[in-house]
């Protein structure tokens, strides 16, 4: 619960002013690079665009919250192993993203795309590896993904990593 935030303020200022969790960065600050995504309610979304006084009573998980005890979330893993990291900026938001998009494409059914997910920095739309897949995938044509089980082809990409439901 946040005291005191005023009704304009930006989760994404909340989180890093208030709570000090800046494990959540601001990119554009307006909706276009996903710098800020974290999950609420277990959905992507990119804080900068919601107001805190939206979220109360929501469950956010920010970065932070990804490895809580310390040690790596398994797609953290995964990025160190495929080299992922650019400067390391926006992996932040890769990482809730990912984690977000991985959980809703075990939602859908196997021809139903996973819901097309704006935007991730430029830089990183270039890097062939693990790090953009989930960004990667959801820029394909809908047609590509026609009768490819969505959660198949990201799991074929990811190997065992367990991904939360
Ligand atoms: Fe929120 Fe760029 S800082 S989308």
């Amino acid at each position: 619960r946040l005291d005191g935030v005023s009704v304009a303020e930006a989760s994404l200022d909340a989180l890093r002013d208030r709570l000090d969790l800046t494990g959540t960065k601001k990119g554009c600050d307006h909706g276009q690079c996903g710098a800020c995504t974290v999950l609420v309610d277990g959905r992507r979304v990119k804080s900068c665009l919601v107001l805190a006084v939206t979220l109360d009573g929501a469950e956010v998980v920010t970065v932070e919250d990804l490895a809580p005890a310390g040690d790596l979330h398994p797609l953290q893993s995964r990025f160190l192993q495929r080299d992922a990291y650019q400067c390391g900026y926006c992996t932040p938001g890769q990482l809730c993203s990912a984690t977000g998009m991985l959980a809703e494409a075990r939602r859908v059914t196997p021809k139903q795309p996973v819901q097309r997910d704006g935007e991730h920095p430029p830089r990183a739309r270039g890097r062939p590896d693990f790090a953009t897949l989930a960004h990667r995938l959801s820029l394909r044509p809908e047609a590509e993904l026609e009768g490819v089980g969505v959660a198949a082809v990201l799991e074929r990409a990811l190997g065992s990593v367990p991904v939360p439901r």
